[in-house]
């Protein structure tokens, strides 16, 4: 039987490049996009589109059932900064929505999930540089707590139930495709925009806060090719190391200045910077690399160059 696909949070920063993405490969109509809000003209208009709030699971049971749906993706979550500002509800979203799509896999109705964890899971007192896979993990966001404590529940159902589950520390993600959903990473998607528009950003986090980043078309190729990795070679059920490229909001500058001459960036840290100096600089993914064969395509110079590439063909500039 041919793989049908749900996304939950299919709205947001990963989501609307994933959806096009898997469709290219699975057939638009074999991958069901959902969200409470809809999505991009481009996921709307290619392929079936269901309005699903996640912590109804008896309404996402029954979109299971309807699509005769094999695999989940799910993303939809409050990210680091948002949590911090309402953590019973950030706490409640993360992790019931997590244990609804296991129980999907566990009760028989799904075979295989891809649920991301974060750089969120470490914390003060993790080694800062090339952070290992296994180490000290003292997270003190509630964003960080949750993506922890989901990362021991799929251990747990691999274990216990036989669940398939895979899943990814992503680092911070840099896209064009949609704006940042509330994350502590958000500036360096955010200095685009208004560079493009204003020649000018002020960041939130100081100019030295150096945390592992990724380019979206990067983190797209890591979460397909892991979820169509052999069963035997997915070695870590909990979440998989990815590191991406590490830099500072001053380096990224100097990179969008060379495309945007009279740039000017400015620096006024907020709440943000206490989560951000809580997190790694870098982490060590060998074990990615040598489990299912992962690599990394785009160093900071090609990210930048290919985000403003697109946002000004977004924002309809020519020069
Ligand atoms: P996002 O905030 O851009 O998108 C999340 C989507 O979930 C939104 O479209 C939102 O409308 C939807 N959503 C919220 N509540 C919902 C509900 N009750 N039911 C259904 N949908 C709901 O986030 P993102 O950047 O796309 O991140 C997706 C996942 O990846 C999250 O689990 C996040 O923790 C993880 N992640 C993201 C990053 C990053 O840098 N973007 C890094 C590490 C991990
Ligand atoms: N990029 C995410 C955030 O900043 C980390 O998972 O919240």
């Amino acid at each position: 039987m041919k793989d049908r696909i749900l996304i939950i949070g299919s709205s947001g920063q990963i989501g609307t490049s994933l959806v096009m993405n898997l469709r290219k490969i699975y057939g638009n109509n074999n991958v069901i996009a959902s969200d409470i809000r809809p999505s991009s003209n481009e996921v709307m208009d290619s392929g079936p589109f269901e309005e699903l709030d996640i912590l109804n699971e008896q309404l996402l049971r029954k979109i299971v059932k309807k699509h005769r749906i094999t695999q989940v993706y799910l993303l939809a979550a409050l990210l680091s900064a948002t949590a911090e500002k309402d953590i019973e509800f950030g706490w409640k979203l993360n992790i019931r929505s997590h244990s609804h799509v296991l129980d999907l896999a566990k009760d028989g109705l799904i075979k295989k999930i891809f649920w991301p964890s974060s750089i969120a899971v470490f914390g003060p007192t993790t080694p800062k540089e090339n952070t290992p896979q296994y180490t000290i993990m003292e997270p003190n966001t509630v964003y960080g707590i949750s993506k922890q404590a989901g990362e021991r529940w799929n251990e747990y159902y691999f274990n216990k139930f036989g669940v398939d589950i895979r899943s990814l520390r992503y680092p911070g993600l840099v896209g064009w495709r949609a704006k940042a959903g509330g994350g502590t990473t958000d500036y360096a998607v955010n200095i685009f925009h208004q560079a493009i528009k204003n020649k000018q950003y002020e960041s939130f986090l100081s100019e030295n806060t150096r945390l592992p980043m990724m380019y979206m078309p990067d983190a797209i190729r890591a979460t397909i090719e892991l979820m169509e990795a052999p069963f035997e070679r997915v070695k870590i059920r909990s979440s998989y190391n990815l590191a991406g490229i590490s830099f500072t909001p001053e380096e990224i500058a100097a990179e969008v200045s060379k495309h945007i001459p009279n740039f000017e960036m400015s620096y006024n840290p907020d709440f943000r910077q206490k989560i951000a100096d809580s997190w790694p600089s870098s982490v060590d993914d060998s074990h990615a690399k040598k489990d299912w064969g992962w690599k990394l395509e785009y160093d900071l110079e090609k990210l930048t160059s290919d985000m403003i590439k697109n946002l000004k063909k977004q924002y309809k500039i020519t020069v």
